[in-house]
């Protein structure tokens, strides 16, 4: 059995590929620092999978507990690499915080891995390298603009770094995977999203909305140039993926890259603009949203979604879950936790 270590396991995109690995019957290792995270994701993943997965409390940015984390388990033939914060408001209050947190625990991780007779490794990359990509669908080809923010910035640096480490490492392969916007909740509602305090992202401000823990939702500006005023982005299903992550580290696993480093967008090829998300939210849950029209948010981009072709063609991945399943999934999950408050 291959053993995977997930980094950032416990977290919302983290816990719900842990669960697809062991489905696949890989065992599966979970470091997390539980600064943006639960212990009780654990329970959750458990009593999806009937398996504990090993957990070890670790701060990624302390060198010598990496490097002994390796030696202990150096039998890793797998990294899928989360642990990274992600706000990009906070990342530009403090730069070097992200800078740290995201690059430094990244490097001590390659150097680990440069170790190892083979290591395949996926990394948490964002559809935020793009920025406002000249034309949509938005392919790997598409430019990587310069950063609006620290956040997006540690993005783009570790893509860099890993495509150099790859070049001179020949143990070494890896994939960056750039998510579009992963919302949703897996089916069972043993896990989902925990945002602390006040959601940014818009799918858990709606959820928090309805069930009454916001007042109402703010459409951040309906001027932009689409069909109703309302940006556009690509809603993922967490569920489709985390079933990604498995299929890229399969390729590797498998040798079938076509070089040591790639990239993918993780996508559902579909564009759907904030009243479209309200929209599936109200169908789905069969509740009125309270929401009201306000200005634009600084840094927002107009419109954003994937081409899918080359994660459909190389990797044999397509999304199966749309945009109700994902809301329905998220809605069902807010009441759940709620109810345990
Ligand atoms: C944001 C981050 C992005 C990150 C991603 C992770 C910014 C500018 N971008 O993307 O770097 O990778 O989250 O999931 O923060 N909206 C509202 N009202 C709200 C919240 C959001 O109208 O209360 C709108 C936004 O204007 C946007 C859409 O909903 O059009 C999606 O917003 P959000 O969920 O924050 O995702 P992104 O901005 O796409």
């Amino acid at each position: 059995m291959n053993k995977i270590l997930v980094t950032g396991g416990l977290g919302f995109i983290g816990s719900h590929t842990v669960v697809e690995l062991q489905n696949e019957g890989y065992e599966v290792v979970i470091i997390d620092d539980l600064s943006n995270s639960s212990e009780k994701v654990l329970d959750g993943i458990t009593a999806i999978t009937g398996e504990k997965p090993i957990f070890e409390k670790l701060d990624l940015k302390d060198k010598a507990d990496v490097e002994a984390f390796f030696a202990k388990h150096n039998d890793v033939k797998g990294v899928i690499h989360f642990a990274a914060s992600k706000a990009v408001g906070e990342s530009v209050k403090e730069p070097l915080m992200y800078y740290e947190n995201n690059i430094g625990s990244l490097i001590y991780i390659l150097k680990e891995l440069k170790k190892l007779s083979s290591a395949a490794f996926i990394f948490s990359s964002s559809c935020t390298v793009y920025g406002q990509a000249d034309e949509l669908p938005i392919t790997e080809n598409a430019p990587v603009k310069k950063a609006e923010s620290p956040y997006g910035n540690t993005k783009q640096i570790g893509e860099e770094i890993i495509q150099e480490t790859c070049k001179v490492v020949p143990t070494l392969k890896a994939i960056a995977l750039r998510y579009f916007n992963p919302v949703g909740a897996h089916e069972s509602v043993e896990i989902g999203e925990l945002p602390i305090g006040v959601p940014q992202n818009l799918v858990p401000f709606i959820t928090q909305t309805a069930i009454g823990l916001r007042e109402e939702l703010s459409v951040f500006g309906d001027d932009y140039p689409t069909p109703d005023g309302t940006c556009i982005r690509d809603y993922i299903h967490v569920v489709d993926l985390a079933k990604a992550h498995v299929v890229a580290l399969g390729r590797l696993l498998k040798g079938e890259n076509k070089t040591s480093y790639e990239t993918f967008n993780l996508g559902t090829g579909k564009g759907s603009s904030v009243l479209e998300v309200v929209q599936s939210f109200e169908r789905v849950s069969g509740k009125k949203l309270n929401y009201k029209i306000v200005g634009r948010r600084e840094g927002d981009i107009i419109s954003a979604y994937a081409d899918t072709n080359k994660a459909n063609n190389d990797l044999g991945w397509k999304t199966k879950l749309s945009l109700d399943d994902a809301m329905r999934s998220a809605w069902k999950w807010e009441q759940k936790v709620r109810e345990k408050e």
